[in-house]
Parts: C-alpha cells; structure tokens; sequence
C-alpha cells in the first residue's frame, strides 16, 4: 500500500510539476520584489512628513523613549535644576561632551571649551534648532547664556568607532556589505538633506580630513546615521552668488576637493582674501571615500564598490559643476541597494528579467 502512494505520487502528471514549480517560483519572485519595494520605501522614504518630525513632536518640544507626552525643550532653569553630569565622552575644538542624567534617562550636555569659539558654539545650536529631523541629533534643551546644549545620549558614539563597534560580538550581525551600504545610504541621505534643507544649501565645512568628517555623525542603537556637529554649515546662495569658505586657513591633502585648496603653487604664500570660494560640490568629492569607509572588507563590499564605481568617478571630476548633486547620488545608492539584495535573494532572476 505505502509503496504504492509513493509511486502514484512520483508519477504524478509528470509534465504539469514543472510548470506548477516555474509558476511558484515566478509568484515568489514577484512577492519577494513587493516586499523589497515596501520594506526599501520604509526604510528610505524621504518624503516630507517623514523629514520634518523626529518625534513627532512640535517645533520647540522633543519626546523620549517610551514617554507618551511631548516635554518643552529645557531651559537654563530646568538644566541646572535636573540634569546630572556623570562623565566626559567626548571633546572636540569646540564643544566638551558629557554623559548625563535627566529623569533616568541618559543624555549628552555639551559645553564651550573656550570663549573664542562662541560664535561657532551659537552658530550650530541655532542649527541645531532649525535642522531637528530625522536626519539630526534630538535637541533636548539649550542654555545660551551657561553655552551649553543638551541632546540624546547615543552609546555607539561618533562614526568614528564603526570599525570597533562592528567587532563586538553584539552588532557582528551589522557587519554585511547590506547594512554597511544601508550605511552609506544615511550618510548620503544626511547631505542631500543639508544640500537642500529649509535653510538653503548648507555645506558641512567640518570635515578636512576622513576622520573629522566621521566624527560629526553619530551611529544610532538601531544603526542609523545622524548628524550631530552643526557648527561649520555655512550657506551657499546661489542666485544672489554667494559661495563659501571652509575656514580661513590653507587647506591641504586628497580628502578636501581640489577647490579648497591653494591655488596659485607653492611660490605664492597662501593668503585668505585671495583663496577663491566654492560651493556644496566640496561635499559631493568626498563621498566616495567616506563611503568606502563604510564599505570596509566583508564579503560582497566589493561588488558594492564595483557598481558604485562609475558614480564614484563622477564625485570625483575635478570641475565641481560636473559632480552629481546628492540627490543623484543617493538614487544611484538605492537602485545599487535593491538591485543587490534582489540578486542576493534570487541570484537567478538577473537572467530572468
Ligand atoms: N549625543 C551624543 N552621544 C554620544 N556621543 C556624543 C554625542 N555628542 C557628541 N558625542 C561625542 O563627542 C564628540 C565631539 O562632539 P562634537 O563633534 O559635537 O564636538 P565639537 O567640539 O563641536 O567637534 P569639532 O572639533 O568637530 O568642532 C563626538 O565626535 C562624539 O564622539
Ligand atoms: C538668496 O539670495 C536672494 C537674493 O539676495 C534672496 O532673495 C534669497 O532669500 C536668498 N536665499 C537664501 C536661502 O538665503
Ligand atoms: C577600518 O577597517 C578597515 C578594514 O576593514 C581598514 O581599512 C580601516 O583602516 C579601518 N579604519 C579604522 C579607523 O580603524
Ligand atoms: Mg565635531
């Protein structure tokens, strides 16, 4: 009897199986895109409501964690009153960095190192201020007159410690060329955002070497990218022409564009006034080497590299007018993202399609 169902089964209609098994695997394929579709535009939709709101919260008020309600930004009263410094984790030019405490929850409270630099400290709070969006550090609270600024607290610190973060046993299953271009992804999503934010064309002048651009962005518990240090974004304009300046000093080296750096050879000692301006493009040239960064060497980064290579090459054209914006360049990322993923599910439907 068992015998027997075995052998009807086998020989069951023996030329409709391979149709029914193409059939399903045809559905599988369509369903495996919707989904890839739908779980991409979560991921990366950028449309406006989405942009606007990182908690939905309005202008001038923030929400943490669980909390239902939407608190005021603190104020200096409501600073000194309740927050609690526990420890330094950071300190740059301008800024020192200290964990704290608010109400249990884990914050950053952020102070001028010196008085010289307070122009800059106003400059990125004001930022800070107009900027909040998903792309942007959550402002909790300011106290312009203590210069002191108070943010979400993000234990995986500045971009700057991916490598190192990506090695702890805990976050192993980040380190795929999948989530390092997901990386990529944000940062380019970031710039774009800056290039075309509700202030005008804003270019992030604090990035002259890969490690000082990476510091100014901090990595999220649920890996994502927000930019944190806003206080050299000035504005470029350019229909009443003005360009900008990434500081006053002479700048050198393969990581700034050809642009920011002295012109006139080195018989011609550097001289501020007669540096010529430029404008966001600087920020396009660097995009290839921050993302090779991102990219690093995991199986598949390669392939990656390999199908960004001619975006890539277009950041890198020495006249900054033939650079991509950053708009263009973050569609390059995501068709490169979903094009991937869909030949990592289904490496046969590259020749299906
Ligand atoms: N909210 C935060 N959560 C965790 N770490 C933070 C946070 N804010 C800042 N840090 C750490 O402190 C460092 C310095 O912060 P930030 O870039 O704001 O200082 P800065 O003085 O303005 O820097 P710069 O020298 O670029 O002007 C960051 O690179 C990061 O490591
Ligand atoms: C750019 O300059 C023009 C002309 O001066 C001005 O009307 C416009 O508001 C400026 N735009 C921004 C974003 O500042
Ligand atoms: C990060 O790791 C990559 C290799 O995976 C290496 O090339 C790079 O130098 C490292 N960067 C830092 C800052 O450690
Ligand atoms: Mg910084």
């Amino acid at each position: 009897m068992e015998k027997k169902a075995h052998f009807v089964k086998r020989d069951f209609p023996p030329r409709e199986a391979p149709s029914l098994l193409l059939l399903l695997l045809v559905v599988a394929v369509l369903l495996l895109n919707a989904l890839l579709y739908l779980y991409l535009g979560n991921l990366h939709g950028s449309s406006g409501r989405a942009d606007a709101e990182p908690s939905l919260c309005p202008y001038g008020s923030f929400k943490l964690g669980p909390v239902k309600n939407c608190s005021p930004w603190l104020s200096c009263e409501a600073i000194n009153r309740e927050v609690r410094k526990l420890k330094c984790v950071g300190e740059g030019a301008v800024k020192k960095v200290f964990l704290s405490e608010w109400k249990e929850n884990k914050v950053v409270i952020s102070q001028l190192t010196k008085p010289e630099l307070k122009e800059d400290f106003l400059h990125g709070l004001k930022m800070l201020k107009a900027l909040q969006s998903k792309h942007v550090v959550r402002l909790l609270g300011y106290c312009e007159k203590q210069f002191t600024i108070l943010t979400e607290y993000h234990p995986l610190g500045s971009l700057r410690g991916l490598n190192e973060t990506l090695h702890i046993p805990k976050y192993k299953s980040m380190n795929t060329w999948h989530r390092r271009l997901m990386l990529a992804i944000d940062y380019v999503s970031i710039i774009h955002y800056l290039h075309s934010s509700p202030l005008g064309t804003l270019v992030m002048c604090d990035s002259n070497d890969l490690d000082k651009a990476l510091s100014q962005y901090l990595l999220t518990s649920d890996f994502h990218i927000l930019v944190n240090d806003l206080d050299a974004l000035p504005l470029v304009n350019r229909s009443a022409g003005r360009l900008v300046k990434c500081g006053h000093r002479e700048l050198w080296g393969e990581f700034v564009a050809p642009e920011q750096r002295w012109p006139y050879g080195e018989d011609v000692p550097f001289d501020d006034e007669l540096m010529p301006p430029y404008d966001e493009k600087t920020d396009i040239w660097k995009i290839p080497d921050v993302s090779n960064f991102f990219l690093g060497h995991v199986e598949g980064s390669d392939i990656v590299r390999l199908h960004l290579f001619d975006i890539h090459a277009a950041c890198k054209k020495k006249d900054p007018a033939e650079r991509p914006s950053a708009q263009e360049v973050l569609d390059t990322y995501k068709k490169v993202l979903t094009l991937l993923i869909r030949e990592a599910a289904m490496p046969s439907t590259r020749e299906m399609l």
